[in-house]
């Protein structure tokens, strides 16, 4: 045992006493996911010395990928000086350099920011404000949240709730009439309409629902901009648009999850008005602003919507929602930094420059017989994998397939997120213009391998 390599005693001790996320329960215990030693640039390595690109930037964070030595010496230089403060009777100057600089980011007059532990708690701080508001103003019954189909918007027992990811829904307690779920923007979903007559359904349906649950009984809608881990699915153009226009007629608040889609993701620090053309009332956010170094997440509100229930308008109320960590000093100096490496290194430029390149290496392999379909917006991009008609449901085997598709490109060298049948890519924002093609040169040869064996009849 003394022999063991702490890698050795890390992999045996994940088996026995890890309770990781997305467990398949049947196996627990059986086996322990690898474990990752080290990182440097867009690349980690595992315990057995295997060198990979980190294809899906961990969980869609690692914007400014790995070994930053000057996060590290935010990170260690804050916690020297003032490692913690109570958010309920103090603040730090990191938190409020933070909030300022974010409110600087953002459209419109969100100008506020209430931090968070992360995603989950940002959206449910979002959704606790929202009820919250509708109390204050005098409107109870106002409460519901319409939400998406293919939607993910955390794990806290309301967010898991909006989540429309149905996959995600056996053997919890999701169904409740709070949350009303509009169908996907999902294009398997067009059935044939052109992308204009896909929006107009779509509205409409949103219209519909509204008129059927009573606008006074509807308080938010909630989506992420792109439905990321629901398979990158992108709206029509002019969706987020039409939808707010709507929102606004019915005192309904828009809350933008950019959790994915905020800091650089999508070229800009955030992407809600700059790449899909709307200003949202609330804005959460998490993953990126870190670069995923320490937990950090919240939400920038609008202060035309805080007007309404503060000062004058207060009622006596306390919003009282709040976490130990909310706005913790080592955090939010690792975000500070994390801001200053992006505009010094020019990574929003940067990541402009490779979304063309990023878009058509992915397109590029709609020629192979597998890939039914490529999508990507910004650097999140997805390939779906299809042995049937593109945009018919995937079946078992589809998903198989994919999974071989990834487990190839991880021997080749690469991370690929696998999604159902769809191979998920969204690289650290600093990959260069090689690394973009040797990701997708990797995955190029993953499906033709995947491919071959198909072919042989050794995946069925
Ligand atoms: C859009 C979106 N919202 C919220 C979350 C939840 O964030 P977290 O896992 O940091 O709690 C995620 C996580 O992937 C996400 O993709």
């Amino acid at each position: 045992m003394d022999d063991m390599r702490n890698e050795d005693r890390a992999a045996l001790a994940a088996r026995d006493h890890l309770f990781s996320p997305s467990e398949e329960m049947e196996k627990l215990g059986q086996a322990a996911r690898p474990v990752l030693t080290h990182g440097e640039g867009i690349h980690v390595y595992t315990d057995t010395g295997h060198r990979l690109i980190d294809g899906p930037a961990g969980m869609w964070c690692t914007q400014i990928g790995y070994g930053s030595p000057d996060i590290a010496k935010a990170i260690s230089d804050q916690a020297l000086r003032l490692s913690y403060n109570s958010p309920w009777y103090t603040t730090n100057s990191p938190a409020a350099e933070l909030a300022g600089r974010i409110a600087e980011m953002t459209p419109g007059d969100l100008n506020r920011v209430f931090f968070t532990t992360g995603g989950s708690t940002a959206v449910d701080t979002a959704l606790r404000f929202t009820e919250y508001y509708n109390n204050v103003l005098g409107r109870p019954a106002k409460k519901k949240i319409i939400a998406r189909y293919d939607g993910y918007h955390g794990s806290t027992a309301l967010t898991a709730a909006c989540t429309g990811r149905t996959g995600n829904w056996p053997n919890f307690d999701i169904a409740g009439d709070r949350v009303s779920f509009l169908s996907s923007p999902n294009p398997r979903l067009a059935q044939g309409r052109s992308a204009a007559a896909f929006l107009d359904f779509l509205v409409g349906e949103f219209e519909e629902r509204i008129a059927q649950l009573g606008s006074g009984t509807v308080a938010a809608f909630l989506a992420e901009p792109v439905l990321a881990s629901g398979g990158v699915i992108i709206p029509p153009k002019g969706y987020h648009a039409r939808i707010k226009a709507i929102c606004e007629q019915h005192d309904i608040l828009y809350i933008s999850d950019e959790v994915v889609t905020a800091f650089g993701r999508c070229g800009e620090w955030f992407a809600s008005e700059s790449v899909f053309g709307v200003v949202p009332d609330m804005i959460t956010f998490a993953k990126g602003v870190t670069s995923g170094y320490v937990p950090l997440g919240g939400v920038a509100i609008s202060e035309s919507v805080l007007a309404r229930v503060s000062g004058g308008n207060a009622r006596g109320g306390w919003f009282n929602n709040g976490y130990t960590y909310t706005g913790h000093p080592v955090a939010c100096a690792a975000a500070l930094a994390n801001i200053a490496v992006i505009e010094r290194d020019g990574i929003l430029p940067h990541t402009r420059a490779m979304i063309p390149r990023f878009d058509a290496g992915l397109a590029a392999l709609r020629d192979l017989p597998l890939v039914a379909d490529v999508r990507a917006v910004g650097l999140i991009g997805a390939v779906e994998i299809m042995t049937g008609p593109p945009h018919a449901e995937a079946t078992d085997l589809d998903k198989k397939i994919a999974l071989r598709v990834d487990e190839i490109a991880w021997d080749l060298g690469l991370i690929v997120r696998p999604i159902a049948n769809l191979c998920v890519i969204s690289p650290p924002l600093i990959a260069t213009a090689a690394e973009i093609d040797r990701i997708c040169a990797i995955l190029r040869e993953a499906i033709l391998r995947t491919g071959k064996e198909v072919a042989d009849g050794h995946i069925g």
